[in-house]
């Protein structure tokens, strides 16, 4: 079957999203990510009822495990996919620990723990460290349920992870979540994977595997094509959040009871549109006029100011500068897996107090945006004050404990307290972090749109760090120009390489491990090469040109009609 996985297709919602005011924007992310639950075209979402009856088998054997002594729950996987994964398994386990009862969740994620903070995608290519690492960390038990997570079905680490599972059944339990349907699981050859396996043998297997399960709701195309971070992450979170804490409570409540508190509070997020819709076009500013936009939060709040950060380098090209985040408590230090000693630590697992936070943003370029997440006013007061001083704007996101703000602060207030309800403070702490998350990636993602990253609901200048990337990337420019694959593929490789010459012995590796050391829009001028048929080296002189990157699509089209 050759289709185009749903995850790679283009959303219907969001194709002029590139060309509408900063409201459509938000109003336009909102409505796909109510998708999420409503489902695309003739598909159902997380409501689908088959789907749910799924999620109930699953909460059944989650909760075996956390009574099972000898067993554990794994989870895994690529980029925001193992992010998400280790936000879960570290607040289960805390959970488990207010019930003096053992931590039994596990997270893995590919990259190791600075990929919890920065982009390291390369490694979402190699099966064999997956299953290397998941045999490591299941060693001592002897029971284990693993979740791998691939939203696009795809990741060659999850898929040596799920391999090793189906050839241990007698321990091992594997599940997959990701949101296309087995027939569209990628059938890429990846070159660590003997035998010329692919992702699709492996999910095949896994459907026909009566031990093994599969979650795949087909949740629709992303809002920016590919950008999996978005529904994809919003329904990992959803189906993560809700088997395991159905799996931890007594109460009789059902699977669709708590879906439903996530889908009613994402839609109350409306209510603050106006203000979101501010605050986007303020992040937009910043990144047209090179300043930088920072996210300062604590425990898992933070952490997701950090995610959202990460993803802009790979899908957008962004400099790690350009939007960062900040933990301002050691949760880090409390939940990191152990690493081998002279292993790299990224600086942004540290824990920064408001005077290294001071320190740090003293010199940001004026005009730029803090966003502070639901953290303590009082010890963040007097940074606030003098960065407010530096004429810097301030945004404030109000998610469930904040005390109220001073009424005179000049702080910019995004409330969502009121929306997030629910009698159980677990759900109600979930049903946060899911707002949160959605409002922060409305925030990058806006912001991206109007610096002209995006033509139509395509991620134009996407970095490409890894296999699936580098064929998406060829994807884009075939449709932008209207070349074919070949010329596609070798004006790509040209820009990577950065020459005028035709490069034909090296292999993909060697293509991607280019990229390292060259970060400059390296699509945008492979696709103007297509459009206007030039050269790498005229193509690179006309890119100077645009200002934004979009206007290469927009101005080239113009001038050839
Ligand atoms: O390779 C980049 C990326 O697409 C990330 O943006 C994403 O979070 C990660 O890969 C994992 O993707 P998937 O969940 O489809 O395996």
């Amino acid at each position: 079957m050759d289709s185009v996985p749903y995850t790679e297709q283009h959303n219907t919602l969001t194709m002029n999203v590139d060309t509408g005011s900063v409201e459509n924007i938000v109003d336009l992310l909102h409505e796909c990510n109510l998708q999420v639950f409503n489902g695309y075209e003739n598909h159902e979402g997380l409501s689908d009822e088959q789907f749910l009856n799924k999620l109930d088998r699953l909460v059944t054997l989650v909760r075996e495990i956390l009574q099972n002594e000898k067993g554990i729950i794994v989870i895994s996987g690529c980029g925001t996919s193992g992010r998400i994964g280790f936000l879960a398994s570290t607040f289960f386990n805390q959970l488990c620990i207010e019930r003096n009862l053992p931590p039994k969740y596990r997270y893995i994620i590919a990259g190791g723990n600075s990929a919890l903070v920065t982009s390291v995608e390369a490694s979402e290519d190699d099966p064999v460290i997956g299953a290397t690492e998941l045999k490591k960390i299941s060693e001592s038990f002897e029971h284990v349920l693993f979740i791998g997570i691939t939203c696009g079905v795809s990741a060659p680490f999850v898929g040596g992870q799920l391999e090793y599972c189906l050839d241990n059944l007698q321990k091992f339990t594997p599940v997959l979540i990701g949101f296309n349907p087995v027939s569209m699981a990628r059938r890429i050859h990846v070159p660590k994977w003997p035998n010329g396996r692919t992702f699709y043998d492996i999910a095949l297997r896994m459907e026909k595997t009566s031990e093994a399960i599969v979650l795949n709701p087909i949740i629709g195309p992303e809002p920016i094509s590919g950008s999996s971070r978005m529904k994809g992450g919003t329904a990992t979170k959803i189906i993560l959040d809700t088997i395991f804490y159905l799996a931890s409570t007594n109460n009789s409540i059902k699977t669709r009871d708590v879906i439903e508190e996530f889908k009613t509070t994402i839609d109350r997020m409306k209510t603050e549109r106006m203000k979101l819709a501010t605050v986007v076009q303020q992040a937009g500013d910043c990144l047209l006029n090179d300043s930088y936009i920072r996210y300062v939060g604590s425990s898992t709040f933070g952490v997701w100011g950090m995610i959202d950060a990460s993803e802009c380098v790979p899908t957008y090209n962004s400099s790690y500068n350009d939007i960062r985040g900040f933990m301002a408590n050691d949760y880090f230090k409390k939940n990191l897996n152990p690493e081998p000693v002279n292993s790299f630590v990224s600086p942004a697992l540290h824990e920064s107090t408001p005077d290294d936070l001071w320190k740090i943003f003293e010199n940001l370029p004026s005009s730029s945006l803090i966003i502070f997440i639901d953290t303590e006013y009082d010890s963040q007061k007097s940074l606030i004050d003098k960065l407010q001083k530096k004429k810097h704007r301030i945004v404030w996101i109000k998610l469930l404990s904040a005390k109220s703000l001073e009424p005179n602060s000049n702080v910019q207030i995004i409330d969502f307290s009121t929306s997030i309800t629910s009698s159980d403070m677990t759900v109600q702490y979930c049903l946060a972090e899911i707002v949160l998350k959605l409002c922060l990636n409305t925030i990058s993602t806006g912001a991206h749109i109007l610096k002209g990253k995006v033509y139509q609901n395509i991620m134009i200048d996407v970095r490409v760090s890894n296999i699936k990337l580098f064929y998406r990337a060829i994807d884009i420019i075939k449709l932008l120009s209207g070349v074919d694959y070949q010329t596609a593929e070798k004006c790509l490789i040209q820009s990577i390489h950065q020459t005028d010459n035709e490069l034909n012995k090296q292999t993909i590796e060697q293509h991607i491990t280019a990229v390292a050391s060259n970060k400059d829009h390296i699509v945008p001028i492979a696709l103007l090469m297509c459009l206007s048929n030039c050269s790498y080296t005229q193509a690179t002189h006309q890119i100077d040109k645009c200002p934004r990157i979009r206007d290469i699509c927009t101005n080239t089209n113009r001038s050839s009609t």
